[in-house]
């Protein structure tokens, strides 16, 4: 009997308890929706995003909403060298971020393994920062264009420029989209040709006016983070890595450890590399504007075990030649 008597009490207590949590459950949601509400009213005002209907905003917000659980939860479990973050691309899906932004085009110039003129190079500095060299131009946006090739190349252009030359000038995205032909790229100054983030029609007087003159392109010996690391050493390297995980998406700080694979889908700038808390690291120069990592740039993990490189950063590495 005591022990039915208690059973019951046991039943009536779990169904009050199961009670009282699932109202906290819901009291606790209501507030934790409007504080959610909040903080996207707040992320729109920040990237000056603007909605054409309340329905648009309520799709959006919903993606925004399940992102910013993933930056939470991941930053909680802190069990990893880099942070997420709600940056510009908190209300894309990982599908939309992967369809706007990484059209990679490819090599610009054969595959074929030709000479690789830092293959001797030994003594390489244990840390390198194009940016203190003054070889590296401020971050650029590339905007809704997927012609990150483009920024890629060219942030590898201003480094040889700026090293052969001593000046530093913004090259031009635009006219390397519009002006590709095989090979023999040639840069105008930014000035000269404003990036529109369109498909455009190549402009022959603007493109006459040439601030930078390269001679060619070679490729870095391909999956050989020590041979990157000679090259970029010596320069800024265009390097292609795949860039469609929604880590990378959401990257705020710190040491890029993944995920991803070796789909190549973006084209960045290899500007340095260095060592912080015991982990070695690439440092990248993105396009995604200087709101995007910190502030433009992305480290990035250096000599794992796979050949290939962190995203297969070591898989397609060039560098212009003076
Ligand atoms: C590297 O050294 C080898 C052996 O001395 C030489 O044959 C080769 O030409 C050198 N490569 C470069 C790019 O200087």
């Amino acid at each position: 009997m005591a022990v039915l008597i208690n059973s019951k009490l046991f039943f009536l207590a779990s169904i009050f308890i199961l009670g009282s949590l699932a109202s906290q459950a819901m009291a606790r949601s209501a507030p934790h929706e409007a504080a959610m509400r909040l903080r996207h009213e707040q992320w729109m005002a920040r990237f000056g995003r603007v909605y054409r209907s309340s329905n648009e905003k309520e799709a959006r917000y919903q993606i925004f909403k399940d992102n910013a659980a993933l930056v939470d939860s991941f930053n909680a479990a802190g069990d990893k060298p880099y942070k997420l973050g709600t940056n510009q691309f908190a209300d894309l899906t990982n599908e939309e971020f992967r369809a706007t932004r990484n059209r990679f085009k490819g090599h610009m110039c054969s595959a074929q393994q030709g000479p690789f003129r830092y293959e001797n190079v030994t003594a390489v500095p244990t840390t390198m920062d194009w940016r203190k060299k003054g070889a590296v131009t401020p971050i650029k946006d590339q905007g809704q264009c997927g012609s990150c090739w483009a920024f890629s190349a060219v942030g590898a252009m201003e480094g040889i420029t700026q090293l052969s030359t001593g000046k530093l000038v913004s090259l031009s995205e635009q006219e390397l989209v519009d002006c590709d032909t095989k090979g023999e790229d040639q840069g105008c100054s930014e000035s000269n040709y404003p990036y529109s983030a369109a498909d455009g029609s190549c402009s022959a007087s603007k493109e006459g006016n040439h601030a930078a003159t390269i001679k060619g392109y070679e490729d870095v010996p391909t999956n050989s983070e020590s041979a990157l690391l000679k090259a970029v050493a010596s320069q800024p390297i265009s390097v292609a890595i795949d860039a469609g995980d929604s880590s990378f998406q959401l990257y705020e700080s710190g040491i890029f450890t993944g995920e991803c694979g070796t789909e190549l889908d973006h084209g960045v700038t290899a500007v340095g590399y260095g060592e912080s808390g015991g982990m070695k690291y690439w440092l990248i120069k993105n396009s995604w504007g200087a709101q995007w990592g910190e502030e433009g740039y992305i480290r990035m993990q250096r000599d794992i075990p796979a050949k290939e490189g962190i995203c297969g950063i070591a898989m397609q590495a060039s560098y212009p030649t003076a």
